[in-house]
């Protein structure tokens, strides 16, 4: 699915769970006609939004939607320093964000979409969320330390977005290894980091800044798991309905204070509270390399810099993140 036609949005904010509204009253209050209404719900479900739909009655959301609420969140960012970038929709929130970091991005940026025709993940894949399924937001972060001295700071990210959630009362989000948060081995949420074309100069001491991308599923982890042929899972099915705007702040708070920690000391000041949530501690895991055969190996955990370490038959061995995607095996 990519993008949505631009009344997609407008036409599904009309909608509650409480009653049926009929697609000519959505029809004369956004002045469209109702073709352009039938058109807009068929979209909406295309992308993954449960819509009862009933002759004679209209429409009606199977399920509420938190939707992100831009004067709520404009004040309280404001309020934070942070600029804030609300969409409807874009292709991607990290391409949007490095397109405006190399340009105008204030100091401090967060952009969010409430849908993500493009959505980009880890290693070239895509990254996907049903409508009003997810929330998605990148954050720019423009960091005085060179492009080299930000080894582990996806781990680091990991680390924030566990806290984060724990302050919102999820107590038992784990991490996997390099980005992945994860509940009973199953994927609530990705990170995917990427460096703003500023650290392009050849000045290897020059400043850095990095967008981060976070994706974090609210509900669908049932669907996803099938399209995506991995386990994931959902805020929803641990904590019920979820304030996606008290989630937001709430996590992007616990990632400014990570980054701050991360700008005086580097991952070391992460070191152990990344290990006190890890996924694979010491458990049997398959790497699988961009090429070539897996790596199976016992996990031990990650070095100073946040390199995993592996122990193979051959002895330790040491991965970077670029490097390879981990699997669990059952032990
Ligand atoms: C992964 O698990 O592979 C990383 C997923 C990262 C997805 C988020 S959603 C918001 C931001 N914009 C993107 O295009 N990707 C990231």
């Amino acid at each position: 699915m990519n993008d949505l036609p631009a009344l997609v949005l407008p036409v599904v904010r009309q909608l509650t769970t409480e009653h049926f509204r009929s697609g000519e009253a959505i029809a004369r209050q956004l002045n469209c006609s109702r073709a352009s209404v039938h058109n807009a719900i068929r979209a909406a479900q295309l992308a993954g939004l449960d819509v009862h739909a009933v002759h004679g009655r209209g429409y009606r959301l199977a399920a509420p939607i938190s939707w992100l609420d831009a004067e709520r969140l404009g004040t309280e960012f404001a309020r934070r320093g942070i600029t804030l970038e609300l969409h409807d929709q874009l292709a991607s929130t990290n391409a949007w964000l490095l397109h405006w970091a190399a340009h105008t991005a204030p100091q401090r940026a967060l952009v969010c979409a409430e849908w993500q025709g493009q959505g980009r993940g880890r290693r070239g894949r895509r990254w996907q969320s049903g409508l009003g399924d997810a929330l998605t937001f990148s954050y720019l972060w423009r960091s005085a330390r060179p492009a080299a001295q930000l080894s582990g700071l996806s781990l680091a990210v990991g680390v924030a977005l566990v806290e984060g959630l724990r302050t919102f009362g999820l107590t038992h989000a784990q991490v996997k290894w390099p980005n992945d948060i994860l509940i009973g081995g199953a994927k609530l949420a990705g990170v995917l980091i990427e460096l703003a074309s500023d650290n392009l100069s050849n000045d290897v001491l020059a400043p850095c800044s990095a967008v981060i991308g976070i994706g974090l599923n609210l509900r669908g982890g049932t669907v996803l798991s099938e399209s995506v042929g991995q386990p994931v899972t959902d805020l929803e099915a641990h904590l019920g309905t979820v304030d996606r705007n008290a989630l937001l702040l709430t996590l992007v708070d616990a990632l400014d204070a990570a980054l701050s920690r991360f700008e005086q000391t580097g991952f070391s000041a992460f070191h152990d509270a990344w290990h006190a949530c890890h996924a694979h501690q010491a458990l049997p895991v398959s790497l699988q390399p961009g090429q070539g055969e897996a790596i199976s190996g016992v996990m031990l955990g990650v070095d100073a810099q946040g390199a995993l370490l592996l122990q193979t038959p051959d002895g330790i061995r040491t991965f970077h993140s670029g490097e390879v995607s981990l699997r669990a095996l059952t032990p």
